[in-house]
């Protein structure tokens, strides 16, 4: 590839994920060079030594003159602020989930972008992991039959986040796995989530999606705290079901060829007689590539050719939408409409000090904005409700 289509990417965040970027963009051809961006020396000097040659800097700010894009791997929290910095600067960013915590600060996303003219991208790894694209065709091709529900578990003992709660933590990945493969997002939420080990955050949570179709739901428990590892969805179908294990390095997807119908009733009968059908079980070949590897390379491509990307901010910003809605479900003890998340908000200053912004409105400063508490952002329809 010619020097000059080479790109030079900042990884912003040099922590537990950060890191795996910065061994992933080391190894692509797309990408003439790596900066190392963390406010944590410790951090810079221990990644420094285990791939010499790459410059690192303390702050975005100083290593913007120098890189082309930035992959965003700080604290959800930080992710809206350092992506505008970066955008307004007129870089590329790829965002690791969540895009935002709230639907109003993912939406300035896809304004910033679009007024830059930059990519954005966000890091819904699991929608470049082949084992869910051979889970969509699958759903889409209607082997499975008419999809009666969805149920997905992740969970495990921690890893505890500083800043969000499970739900903004673990869910993005269950949340854009689904709407991957039905191809369409919710159109409401209720959540459920207790605090056990942590006395600010929950730890556990359950979340149920609600389609157009009444007929279809899908079901995710997240939890920090529990014993097992299980990265598991399932899908239930009228045909067919199948079972996704991301820890099954070899035999990631089963499909299960049982089934149940209810009989024709007879006339004097109050319940038909449940039929039940059990057949074979079948683990499809699916060819592993680092879903990591591939993000970053489609990532490289799309600012190379200005292709918009599989993940864009607009898919971002329909996981946000369900991540929000569970926020304000737990709140306000009932289903939460993503219409309800998705209107102008009021900004709420701790002091007190209010502001209501329309949609898609001229952006303040960023300085300005309280970005960092979520619950500071309050949809106009929901305010009310929740004084
Ligand atoms: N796609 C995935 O599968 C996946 C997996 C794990 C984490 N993540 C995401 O990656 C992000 C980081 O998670 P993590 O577990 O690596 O966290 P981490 O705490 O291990 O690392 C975060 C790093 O960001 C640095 N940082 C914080 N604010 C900064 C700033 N303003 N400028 C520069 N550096 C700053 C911290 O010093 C720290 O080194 C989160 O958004 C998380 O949701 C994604």
């Amino acid at each position: 590839m010619a020097a000059e289509h080479r790109l030079r990417v900042g990884v912003v965040g040099c922590g537990y994920w950060g890191s795996k970027h910065v061994r992933v963009l080391c190894g692509l051809n797309e990408v003439a060079e790596v900066a190392l961006i963390d406010g944590r020396e410790a951090r810079l000097s221990a990644l420094s030594r285990a791939f010499p040659g790459v410059r690192s800097f303390r702050s975005l700010k100083d290593a913007l003159p120098h890189i082309d894009a930035a992959v965003i791997a700080t604290p959800p929290t930080t992710h809206v602020a350092l992506a505008l910095e970066a955008m307004a600067a007129g870089k590329h960013v790829l965002i690791e989930k969540p895009l935002a915590t709230s639907t109003f600060a993912a939406q300035r996303l896809l304004h910033a972008a679009a007024a830059s003219g930059v990519t954005l991208m966000v890091g819904h790894t699991f929608e470049y992991n082949a084992a869910v694209l051979r889970m969509r065709e699958l759903v889409r091709s209607g082997e499975l039959g008419e999809v009666f529900y969805l149920d997905s578990a992740r969970l495990n003992l921690g890893l505890y986040q500083s800043d969000v709660n499970v739900i903004m933590d673990l869910a993005p990945h269950d949340v854009s796995v689904i709407n991957c493969l039905l191809g369409k997002p919710p159109v409401a939420v209720q959540a459920w989530a207790s605090r056990h080990a942590h006395h600010q955050f929950e730890d556990v949570a359950y979340l149920r999606l609600f389609y157009e179709d009444t007929d279809l739901s899908a079901n995710i428990h997240v939890s920090w705290l529990d014993p097992c590892k299980v990265r598991r969805m399932t899908v239930v179908g009228s045909r067919k079901m199948a079972v996704y294990n991301d820890l099954a390095a070899d035999e990631p997807i089963r499909i299960h060829d049982k089934g149940v119908t209810a009989q024709s009733a007879a006339a004097d009968l109050g319940q038909p007689p449940m039929s039940y059908r059990y057949g074979d079980i079948v683990a499809p070949y699916v060819a592993f590539d680092e879903p990591l590897m591939v993000q970053d390379r489609h990532f490289a491509d799309c600012v190379r050719t200005g292709a918009v990307p599989r993940t864009d901010g607009r898919n971002g910003l329909a996981v946000v939408q369900v991540l929000e809605c569970a926020q304000w479900s737990l709140e306000l003890g009932r289903r939460v409409s993503m219409d309800e998340v998705a209107d102008d908000v009021t900004l709420r200053r701790t002091g007190g000090e209010r502001r209501t912004l329309a949609t898609g409105s001229a952006l303040p400063p960023v300085q300005d904005l309280p970005l960092d508490d979520v619950w500071l952002e309050v949809p106009a329809q929901l305010v009310a409700q929740r004084e």
